[in-house]
């Protein structure tokens, strides 16, 4: 963080990613989104979906645009899905490169906003360690300009939890009948939190949140889940599995987790402990994936793993939230 920033918690998100008539400005949470435009953002994804083999979906509905991913903190997956996403859809893509940019030496979030401006960047796209920084940006940029999350702190990762959302609908279909089982670290965890509120909007049947004590959430984060120590108790009956790493990035003091061997066996995701949830249930992971600690390395090439899926359905859902937000600028 540069020394004279701050990027204070706000309570306007929801508000704040939305233009007057409802549409999508900026993506910044799925929090307060309703449940019909997450539904056309699903919708709009399977649209980009393409048989295994074949060749990906493609237009020309972004072009002439120009987005720039700005990430400053590691990522694959939503890195490259956002770049694929572009490229797809016809922008112009710039990739910042985290270890070689200005922020780096001491450039300030805004002054890096302000140069980008003067490249006539429509999209920036932003991961940061730091909470608060996404709608920050949002902020202060001009009013064609979107903000996309991709990936807040401990916050929200919104894209994750819409890809998240569509492979459980591919699936299962509706959301009423289901029981879906988050496991691992679910108080560092930003996909816990997005992929828990589309569930919540989108009326899940039960929400599971499975974690030892010390990496339970605030039960007040995400009201509507029961909260579980008891991997076989909160697995019972399961529809749909979640496995998360340990965020270890973001635990400063590791008293109280437990190490690797004993998390593995009282919460580490395996062929034997899913004889306890549903016989055809899915089995799912953000990634990056820690075989044979939160998840069995057999489990995870399973027939009932759907992690690839999961990928694959990322550049979708990306590119449907690019095509939204890009409806409005002009
Ligand atoms: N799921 C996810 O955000 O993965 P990356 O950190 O690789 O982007």
């Amino acid at each position: 963080m540069h020394a004279t920033e701050t990027y204070p918690a706000t309570d306007d998100q929801a508000s704040l990613q939305l233009n007057a008539d409802g549409s999508l400005r900026h993506l910044l949470t799925l929090e307060g989104l309703d449940k019909a435009l997450l539904v056309d953002l699903l919708d709009d994804a399977v649209q980009f979906l393409r048989p295994a083999g074949s060749l990906p979906a493609r237009s020309q509905s972004l072009a002439g645009r120009t987005i720039a991913n700005l990430f400053f903190e590691p990522s694959t997956r939503t890195r490259a899905s956002f770049d694929l996403a572009g490229k797809r859809l016809g922008a112009d893509v710039l990739n910042l490169d985290v270890n070689t940019s200005s922020r780096k030496k001491g450039e300030s979030i805004l002054d890096m906003i302000y140069t980008l401006r003067a490249m006539h960047v429509d999209i920036m796209v932003v991961r940061d360690a730091s909470a608060g920084v996404p709608a920050y940006i949002a902020r202060h940029v001009d009013d064609h300009v979107s903000i996309l999350n991709a990936g807040e702190s401990d916050v929200s990762h919104p894209t994750q939890g819409l890809l998240d959302l569509l492979t459980i609908r591919r699936h299962k279909g509706e959301f009423s009948g289901l029981t879906v089982a988050i496991v691992g670290d679910i108080l560092h965890s930003r996909v816990a939190r997005s992929t828990g509120h589309g569930l919540q909007t989108l009326g899940v049947g039960e929400l599971r949140l499975i974690s030892p004590r010390a990496l339970a959430p605030d039960p007040a984060d995400l009201p509507f889940a029961k909260l579980y120590d008891n991997l076989d108790e909160g697995l019972r009956d399961a529809d749909v599995v979640i496995a998360l790493r340990i965020q270890r990035e973001r635990i400063g003091n590791l008293d109280g987790i437990p190490g690797i061997d004993e998390y593995f066996a009282n919460y580490g995701i395996s062929q034997a402990r899913m004889e306890g949830a549903k016989s055809d249930a899915i089995i799912m992971h953000p990634g990056p994936m820690n075989r044979g600690i939160e998840i069995e390395s057999a489990l995870a090439d399973s027939p009932a793993s759907v992690i690839t899926e999961q990928v694959t359905n990322g550049v979708a859902v990306r590119m449907a939230v690019l095509e939204r937000v890009s409806r409005s600028m002009d």
